[in-house]
Parts: structure tokens; C-alpha cells; sequence
């Protein structure tokens, strides 16, 4: 059946176009789609839902980076270097995943903590095993998310321990297409699968090959870790003499849709490569302050015609909201402009030209993520899902960054959009996000809360 909603819509087309859309009347279709928005004027009928003046309608957000067995371990252990804390805390919290019933507690938590952060689309690195990987990909379609769930292939012997790691790379890359198999026979129009080499350090040759293959075989997306940080990207350089970018595309990994996790130390040469694939990066500006050793040149990247989205790279990201990370884009692009050391003369301090603003950081957080996936989300347009959220501005449960119509002005004019805009972005959190839907079905309503 077909349902309609009226509200005011706040999104970002383009990286530096704020759209407001006064009072509309959407209609979603039977299938989730958006059949049409008209100003309520022109309609007058009572909507389905009704979002009041204290509520605004914003398109869901697309985490193109998470992974999920690490969500028991989010807000803890970041003290450590990436190559020990890897090691130290998350192998081994992933290989408790080989207990299903374990897997399926801490799916059955955070999917639905997820929704109530406005995390439409999720791209998830599952653990190293099939039947957790294969429940995830079940929890998501159970509580309506859309997601690309992949089965982590691990198989390097120094990169992995022994005790966490696919037993050669015949076998990571046999179940890699197991789990291709499995997920695609859950035949949900919502979750894909993903093929995931965890990263090169931690994948031989012959699986980073053969992983490459079976992406082309079976047409799936690819996702992994790329120059994340020095160390990473010293070691492909040292294995492999060129680029980790430039790696990966030798072994057919750089794929159109391709979502490279990082990418502090992407070099100039790998800019148009990645663009010319098609493939691009998950920026993680919360998590690259812990392990990234740099900022992500977000702007530098999308002026190559790079696709850039956002990720919370939980656990490495303390933080499990999308949002958050959208305003942390924008403070870290100051700090790479500006520079950190006040040691150094403010002209030798940071990098000209690198900051981005709170539309473009919201615009990664929604367009860029669903366009590096290639799927229609992103944007609140007559013919795509209905993939959306409704945030308050005040009322019961809303602290903090209220809108005050003496100050912020009449939220009618572009002035006090752009000013409410600002504050969504920089003070929502999970409290605020009182509906969100995945392709028209209400998934999550603490609206009575
Ligand atoms: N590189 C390889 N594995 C990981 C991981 O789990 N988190 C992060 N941030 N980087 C990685
Ligand atoms: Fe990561």
C-alpha cells in the first residue's frame, strides 16, 4: 500500500548545494519508492505522518566502512598502534564469532542501535567465518537494513595469527564464494554481498588474486583497507614495490564501486587510477586520528573525481554514528588546513585549499556513500527509495543546539535552514532520530519516547 509523509526536507545533491524542501507531501509507493513530492499547498490532504515545525526529514545515511564483530569493542582499546591492536584486542574478539549463538547477541544489539543512529545502508566487514557472516546479512534483512555484508578473507601467515586466519588462500577464496552464495540465496532486494580482503598484510598473493577473480566471476562489489596509515602502506611498498593502490588494481581488486577503507597516504598517482576504476574511498575521520598518522585529503580527493563516502570504521571510529563522523570530517579538514603543530610558522602549518563544510560533509554522508555504491539512496527524489530519517530540532528528549526562532530566524527563508541545517549536523545523535525507514518501511520509532 501506498502511504504518504509531510515535512520539511533538508539534503545535499551536490557537495555545495543545500536543498530545502518547505512543507512537501511525499508519497511512497507500494515497493518503497518515491512516487512523488508536491508542496503541501497543492495537496492539502492529512499525510500518514506528519513531522511538526520541531522536525525535519533528512535522507538516512550510508556507513560505508564498519565492522561488525567489532562492535563489542567500540569506545575501547585505541591506545594501541593499528598493527598491535589488531593483534592485541580485535583478533581476538573476532574469532569469538565462531560461536553463532554469541554472533547472533551481538547482531541481534547492534543492527537495530544502528537504525536508531540514521544508518540506512551499511557496508559491513563481517568476522572470518561463514555462518556469523551469513546471520548478519539475516540480521539486517530482519530489522530492514539495507547493507553489503562480506566475509572477512584472511589468510596471510604473518599478517594473521594462527588461531584467526583462513587455512590457505584455496580456502579464503572457496569461502569467500560460499558467502557470496549464501547471501545472494537469502534473495533480499536489501543486502548484497561483498568480497573483503581484509587488506594486503593480512592476505597472500594468491588470495588477493584469486579474491580478484571471484569478484569479476561473480560481479560483486569489493571492499578493503587501503594506505591507511605508515605502517600499511610501508609494508605494500615493501612487498610489493608500488602502491597499495596500485596493488590491488594488479590483482583485479579495483573494481567500479570498489570502497577502500582510509586512504590517508593515497599517493598522486593514485587518485586517477581509483577515479578511472571507478572505485573510492571510505573516509573514517574519526577512526584516522587514532591509526591514520594523516588526514584524509577529502577535498583533494573528490577534486580528482574520486567518489568519497563516510564510514565509522567501528570499532576503529569510537563513535557508531554516522553523523558525528560528518561533523568530524569538517573539524579535521580545518586542522588539515590549519595544521596542528604551533611550533611550526602558520605558513609552513598546514595544507592550502583542504577544508570542507558541513554540506559537503553531509552530502559524503548520503550521495557520495551511495554513489561510490552505485545505488540510488542518498537524496529524498521522485523514483528513488524512500530511505530517510526524521530528526528533532526540539521537544521532549532534545537537549542542547535547540533551534530558537529569535536567533536562528524563520526556517522559511535560506538563512535559517542553512543555521538549523548546521545544527542537525553537528548535534545529532541517536536521541534526536526519532523514525527512520529503509525503502519506505518505518524500521525504527522512538517517536513516543
Ligand atoms: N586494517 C585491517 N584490519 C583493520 C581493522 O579491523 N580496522 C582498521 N581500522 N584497519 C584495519
Ligand atoms: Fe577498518
Amino acid at each position: 500500500m501506498s502511504w504518504t509523509v509531510r515535512a520539511t526536507v533538508h539534503q545535499a545533491p551536490t557537495p555545495s548545494e543545500l536543498q530545502t524542501l518547505h512543507d512537501v507531501f511525499i508519497t511512497i509507493d507500494e515497493a518503497g519508492l518515491i512516487s512523488s513530492i508536491e508542496p503541501h499547498a497543492n495537496v492539502g490532504d492529512e499525510a500518514d505522518v506528519t513531522l511538526g515545525p520541531d522536525q525535519r526529514l533528512l535522507p538516512g545515511l550510508v556507513d560505508t566502512h564498519i565492522h561488525a564483530p567489532q562492535w563489542p569493542q567500540l569506545g575501547t582499546g585505541l591506545d594501541l598502534p593499528l598493527e598491535e591492536w589488531l593483534f592485541v584486542h580485535t583478533f581476538p574478539l573476532e574469532a569469538r564469532f565462531a560461536d553463532l549463538d554469541f554472533a547472533r547477541d551481538v547482531w541481534d544489539d547492534m543492527v537495530p542501535a544502528l537504525l536508531r543512529h540514521g544508518t540506512t545502508t551499511a557496508v559491513y566487514y563481517g568476522s572470518a567465518h561463514l555462518e556469523a557472516t551469513t546471520a548478519l546479512a539475516e540480521a539486517c534483512i530482519r530489522y530492514g537494513q539495507r547493507a553489503f555484508v562480506g566475509r572477512t578473507a584472511m589468510d596471510h601467515p604473518a599478517g594473521t595469527p594462527e588461531w584467526y586466519r583462513d587455512v590457505d588462500a584455496a580456502a579464503a577464496v572457496r569461502d569467500s564464494r560460499q558467502s557470496i552464495e549464501e547471501i545472494r540465496a537469502l534473495d533480499s532486494d536489501l543486502v548484497q554481498p561483498i568480497v573483503t580482503p581484509r587488506f594486503i598484510p593480512a592476505c597472500s598473493d594468491e588470495a588477493l588474486a584469486g579474491l580478484g577473480q571471484l569478484a569479476a566471476e561473480t560481479d560483486t562489489l569489493v571492499q578493503t583497507h587501503c594506505s591507511e596509515n605508515d605502517w600499511e602502506h610501508g609494508h605494500v611498498l615493501e612487498r610489493h614495490g608500488i602502491s597499495d593502490a596500485a596493488s590491488l588494481d594488479r590483482f583485479g581488486l579495483l573494481r567500479r564501486g570498489t570502497v577502500l577503507a582510509h586512504g590517508g597516504l593515497l599517493g598522486d598517482d593514485d587518485l586517477p587510477l581509483l577515479a578511472e576504476r571507478g572505485a573510492g574511498v571510505a573516509h573514517c575521520p574519526l577512526s584516522n586520528a587514532y591509526f591514520g598518522d594523516a588526514v584524509f585529503p577529502a577535498r583533494r580527493a573528490m577534486t580528482a573525481g574520486v567518489h568519497v563516502g563516510l564510514g565509522t570504521d567501528i570499532a576503529g571510529g569510537a563513535s557508531p554514528s554516522v553523523m558525528f563522523n560528518a561533523a568530524h570530517a569538517v573539524t579535521s579538514s580545518r586542522m588539515l588546513e590549519d595544521g596542528v603543530d604551533p611550533a611550526r610558522p602558520r605558513s609552513e602549518r598546514g595544507r592550502a585549499d583542504q577544508r570542507i563544510d558541513i554540506v559537503t560533509a553531509f552530502h559524503l554522508a548520503t550521495v557520495g556513500g551511495a554513489q561510490l555504491l552505485g545505488l540510488p539512496v542518498g537524496l529524498l527524489a521522485v523514483g528513488r527509495p524512500f530511505d530517510a530519517i526524521a530528526v528533532a530540532t526540539d521537544g521532549p528528549g532534545v537537549h542542547g543546539a535547540r533551534r530558537w526562532p529569535e536567533v536562528d530566524g524563520p526556517a522559511d527563508d535560506g538563512v535559517g535552514d542553512a543555521r538549523i541545517f548546521e545544527k542537525i549536523v553537528r548535534s545529532t545523535d541517536a536521541s534526536r532520530i526519532k523514525r527512520t525507514w529503509v525503502q519506505g518501511t518505518c524500521v525504527q520509532d522512538s517517536s513516543h519516547d
